[in-house]
């Protein structure tokens, strides 16, 4: 009857026993293997063994040591525990509309290309393509030179965790690239309906505009304000000449 009161606080108890260094807990488990099925479980441990389980698809306790199956047995005989059981199967049966909701749940990657060094000397550069913030796990990255797969040079990570449910990868291609050839990182994933394509741009034009217009703008700027200058100062100097009565 100790050991009831303990399942039915909370999800994990600690029992510590302060004369010798023994210790135990009791975990509480909802689990989903798919939409439709779930098992509910409660477990004892005891000094990292488990003693014994309730079992909802069994709807009783199970012991497996000597001192589990005495619990088991009278834990089994009592009325109040397995109401209380069931309930609690219940209360984690009406969680599987929700979980299976947000199992179902897409992200799409936000992806990059970039250029970085090449690891060997077989090829002048390696390009990176990163996958970032997509769910589920499953996912292809291919590299495509003027829309032929390539399968030579081409390493990968494997999808890592966040920790926040979504996932990165990272696919490397070591190339030497050919004037006038077309690169490209091909993403494939279920929260797109279709490959999505990403060329890489081996002079990226945009950022040397930018420098151009900047540049040019500036020296816009500058002759304005000579111009300005020059006139301001010269018409000073023409009011200045005028006679004043
Ligand atoms: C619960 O009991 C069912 C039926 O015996 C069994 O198939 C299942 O493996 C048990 N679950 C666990 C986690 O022991």
């Amino acid at each position: 009857m100790h050991i009831y009161k303990f399942l039915s606080l909370s999800c994990l108890s600690l029992l510590f026993s302060r004369a010798s260094a023994l210790y135990g807990y009791a975990l509480i488990r909802c689990q989903f293997t798919s939409p439709h099925d779930y098992v509910y479980l409660e477990q004892i441990y005891f000094n990292k063994v488990l003693l014994g389980q309730y079992n909802s698809t069994l709807g009783k306790y199970i012991g497996y040591t000597d001192k589990g199956k005495e619990v088991a047995d009278e834990l089994n005989k009592s009325k109040g525990f397995l109401e209380q059981e069931k309930k609690n199967a219940e209360k984690c049966k009406s969680n599987l509309p929700q979980i299976f909701d947000l199992l179902s749940k897409t992200a799409e990657p936000s992806v990059k290309l970039r250029s970085v060094k090449a690891a060997s000397s077989k090829h002048s550069g390696m390009l990176v393509c990163s996958a970032y913030g997509f769910y589920p796990k499953e996912i292809r990255v291919t590299w495509l030179r003027d829309g032929k797969k390539v399968t030579s040079d081409v390493t990968s990570t494997e999808e890592l965790p966040n920790g926040n449910w979504l996932y990165q990868l990272h696919s490397h291609l070591e190339i030497t690239p050919e004037p006038g050839e077309k690169i490209s990182c091909m993403v494939e994933h279920a929260s797109l309906m279709e490959p999505k394509l990403y060329d890489w741009d081996p002079m990226p034009e945009s950022g040397v505009n930018k420098i151009a217009v900047g540049t040019a703008g500036l020296l816009l700027g500058l002759v304005l304000v000579l111009a300005g200058l020059i006139f301001y100062k010269k018409n000073k100097r023409g009011r200045e000449l005028v006679p004043t009565n």
